[in-house]
């Protein structure tokens, strides 16, 4: 962890914290690398399991995007224990292709669990960003970057960490020298008439890399390789009010009183929406800090408790609370929201989780009456467990 600290250290002055493109070598190690390619084959697999529209997957041959390779993706993911790189090369045969696969976190709660602590030092140093962390992927032989030269969407920051196992070329242009070169293109093809314009940072393996989103960059992948985005999304402004409004809706669920307030100045003194913001700030800080600052709530697993287990919070996630009324809480858990009776045993439960311990779950005396403070530990133990937030130790 202490050197996983210095990585993010070294990667934050060389950005000027995230202001300015920068890379740092082996914030990952060769381990954590191969974890994560593992993960990405089971979300890719989940992905298919899930048969929903094909939200966020583009797959691209001879530099073209081709929907109809989406429906053969789905019938014939990556297998379990398969390699991105065996898969690949069966389901390609040797034709250069590129895959980007949107919102991993919707497929697999794993990447979350590793990512968030990849990223916890970051978040401590730099703060969460308002509208939460999201993660993607591409992977590919593809040459440079299909769509061209290009940008992100304003307010979502890219730290990208290289997996392999190919190196990797990404190059990003200051924007005044690409926009004098491209008039000003939204996105450009001919990227070799434009590269010695370019600064290029070559990736190894666990190398990452950040640039700022106003930034024209590409990337130059020969050989198979995986890389996987974290969007560090500061938000545009207005999808944070979007976020804010969203909550403050939830805060004051009363807001049928409001009907009897004809008078405008009355109305606008019922509203209160300083009190509401306030609330919905605390809410949406709340929310992101019990998901390790991922946006997407975790997917909801089958959870039986074993009266005899032992149970500990997942790092770095935590069960994140706010008193409702006098004996309700609610409780984030991986961006869920529980609402459970209080009762002190349920807060000495939580407080033990958060604080890191174990929780021994014979220990509790659950005896079962209904209502009983027992049997509201028991039901609490039961939703969180379906969060995935945490493990038998
Ligand atoms: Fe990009």
């Amino acid at each position: 962890m202490n050197q996983k600290n210095e990585k993010w250290d070294e990667l934050l002055e060389e950005t000027c914290g995230l202001t300015s493109p920068g890379m740092v070598k082996s914030l990952l190690s060769v381990k954590e690398c191969e974890s994560l390619l593992a993960l990405i084959s089971k979300a890719n697999g989940n992905f298919a399991k899930a048969n929903k529209p094909f939200n966020g997957l583009k797959i691209f041959k001879d530099r073209l995007q081709d929907n109809s390779q989406n429906e053969r993706f789905v019938i014939d993911p990556p297998r379990e224990n398969e390699s991105l790189t065996s898969w690949s090369k069966r389901f390609f045969q040797g034709e250069a292709f590129g895959l980007i696969m949107n919102f991993l976190e919707d497929y697999e709660n794993e990447i979350v669990e590793e990512m968030a602590s990849h990223v916890a030092p970051l978040l401590e140093k730099q703060g969460t960003p308002w509208a939460g962390l999201s993660t993607l992927f591409f992977m590919g032989d593809y040459g440079y970057t299909p769509f061209g030269v290009h940008r992100g969407s304003p307010g979502e920051d890219g730290i990208l960490f290289h997996l392999g196992p190919a190196t990797k070329t990404f190059y990003i242009w200051e924007t005044e020298d690409y926009n004098k070169l491209t008039n000003h293109a939204a996105s450009y093809h001919n990227v070799e008439e434009i590269l010695h314009a370019a600064t290029p940072y070559v990736l190894e393996p666990g190398d990452a890399i950040s640039f700022p989103d106003d930034m024209y960059h590409v990337a130059n992948t020969e050989e198979f390789s995986v890389s996987l985005v974290l969007d560090y999304r500061r938000g545009a402004k207005k999808t944070i009010k979007e976020m804010l409004i969203t909550e403050m809706l939830k805060v004051n669920l009363q807001n049928g009183d409001l009907l009897a307030h004809r008078d405008e100045s009355n109305l606008l003194k019922a509203l209160d929406f300083q009190k509401e913001s306030e609330a919905a700030v605390t809410r949406l800080k709340l929310r992101l800090g019990s998901n390790g600052g991922f946006d997407k709530k975790s997917r909801i697993i089958p959870f039986t408790i074993d009266l005899a287990g032992t149970y500990k919070l997942k790092a770095p996630f935590r069960l994140n609370v706010i008193s409702q009324q006098e004996n309700l809480l609610l409780v984030f858990s991986r961006g869920h929201e529980i609402y459970t009776p209080k009762n002190p045993l349920l807060l000495e439960v939580i407080d033990c989780l958060n604080s890191g311990k174990n929780l021994h779950v014979s220990t509790l005396n659950i005896d079962f009456t209904p209502d009983s403070p027992g049997m509201t530990v028991f039901e609490f133990l039961i939703r969180i467990g379906e969060t995935d937030v945490i493990e038998k130790v």
